[in-house]
């Protein structure tokens, strides 16, 4: 007869047995993975988007071996003419992978195109060509729009690849019933654990593929790094400059601009006035300004970041609606914020990370989520965000497609 220790620590080995069962699974799962197929077959075909998404995308895929000749080639709507782009930047990874060499990132930058508008795309390397992708060009007019926001896919690779799904889903799902285009995915950072191991990176590219709809459309991305995000991969994965410090700022329609912050880097300093004069310049343009960035500056879990001192002055001042903050692994929103105390016309700060990552418990004594306690929580998440010209409302919608929390915005009046 078994004693009931034994019993229990019988138990307790099957639930390791079967946890270790599936790690395995799941790491080998995505070492497969970490290799582009040999020669120069494109892989890792996506959208980026930085300073104008209604004109510009940044096209980039992945190749196993250099190649010598790269090209992105694209129509608009159902043009039978191809345009094509051949200027495009080609560097190897940096960073080691088990077998073999380092893989090869291209990119390339696709200008003077035409907002709200369907675009056909196919990336070609020496004689291999990728499949047609399409993705839409950001409109510029004040059309209803949706962003889905989130962060933290750095573990978890089971919940990230249903979170991706998820996602494409929902583009898909948005589109068909004719409610409001969901744009992009803006990230709040920490992709992976750790930004200096390639085969991290090339997992989470391979994971990326899963937001492509089976139609081929891809959702364009706007990377925010996170302190897991270390390193130069960051910077060629996202086709920044070499020496990008990763802070910039665009319209995703004629009604909304995101301010993209690094919160590791120097907050103050150049950060701090490059900020400053966005927001004197851009803030009133569109009805909407939104920033997002990693490290939270009232944060549910963690300290505040130089987020804190540096840039709330600002978002104060000139009265965004919303900050979108990762790194705590919980959900999160704040009553809305000004001058350090709660007051209707104030910023709302939502969070804090959910694309992958396991969960904690927010801090809901803390005096800026008080009000909120009961909209907050841990599970994985994103956000939902959509814009209309008198109220945005978002949406925190969990891993299981149930809607957590809910809430609406009016736009903020200018002084
Ligand atoms: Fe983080």
């Amino acid at each position: 007869m078994l004693s009931k220790n034994s019993h229990v620590s019988r138990t307790l080995f099957a639930i390791l047995a079967i946890t270790g069962l599936l790690v395995v699974v799941l790491q080998s799962a995505g070492a497969q993975n970490n290799q582009p197929q040999s020669g120069t077959t494109p892989r890792h075909v996506r959208v980026i988007w930085r300073t104008a998404p209604a004109t510009e995308a940044i096209v980039a895929w992945t190749t196993s071996e250099q190649g010598t000749s790269h090209k992105v080639e694209y129509a608009a709507g159902d043009e039978t003419e191809w345009h094509s782009v051949e200027s495009v930047d080609t560097q190897q990874f940096d960073g080691q992978v088990k077998r073999g060499t380092a893989p090869y990132v291209h990119s390339a930058q696709l200008a003077e195109l035409t907002p709200a508008t369907k675009y056909r795309v196919r990336c070609l390397s020496d004689e291999e060509t990728s499949r047609e992708y399409y993705f839409y060009t950001a409109p510029d007019d004040k059309r209803p729009i949706a962003l889905i926001y989130g962060g933290d896919s750095r573990s978890g690779w089971g919940e990230r690849m249903a979170m991706n799904r998820m996602m494409a889903n929902m583009v898909a799902e948005q589109s068909k019933a004719g409610r409001p285009e969901i744009v992009a995915l803006a990230h709040g950072g920490d992709f992976i654990v750790n930004g200096t191991d390639l085969p991290q990176w090339l997992t989470w590219l391979e994971h990326c593929e899963q937001t492509t709809g089976t139609d081929g459309r891809l959702l364009p991305i706007v990377p925010a790094r996170g302190n897991h995000d270390m390193g130069p991969i960051f910077n060629q994965l996202f086709a920044f400059p070499k020496e990008s410090e990763n802070y910039y700022a665009g319209n995703l329609s004629g009604n909304v601009r995101l301010a993209t912050l690094n919160t590791e880097t120097v907050t103050g300093g150049e950060q701090r006035e490059w900020l400053a004069d966005e927001l004197a310049e851009h803030r009133w343009d569109t009805t909407w300004y939104l920033a997002q960035y990693h490290k939270p500056a009232f944060p549910a879990v963690k300290i505040p970041s130089g987020a804190l001192p540096n840039w709330v002055p600002l978002f104060d001042q000139y009265k965004i609606d919303l900050a979108c903050e990762a790194d705590g692994h919980v959900i999160k929103r704040t009553s809305p914020l000004r001058n350090g105390k709660i007051d209707a016309e104030g910023v709302v700060y939502i969070g804090e990370g959910g694309l992958g990552v396991g969960q904690r418990t927010p801090k809901t004594g803390r005096w800026f989520l008080q009000e909120t306690a009961e909209h907050c929580g841990s599970d994985h998440h994103l956000h939902l965000i959509t814009f209309y010209d008198d109220r945005m409302e978002v949406r925190v919608i969990t891993m299981a497609g149930e809607v957590f929390d809910e809430f609406t915005l009016k736009p903020h009046q200018q002084d």
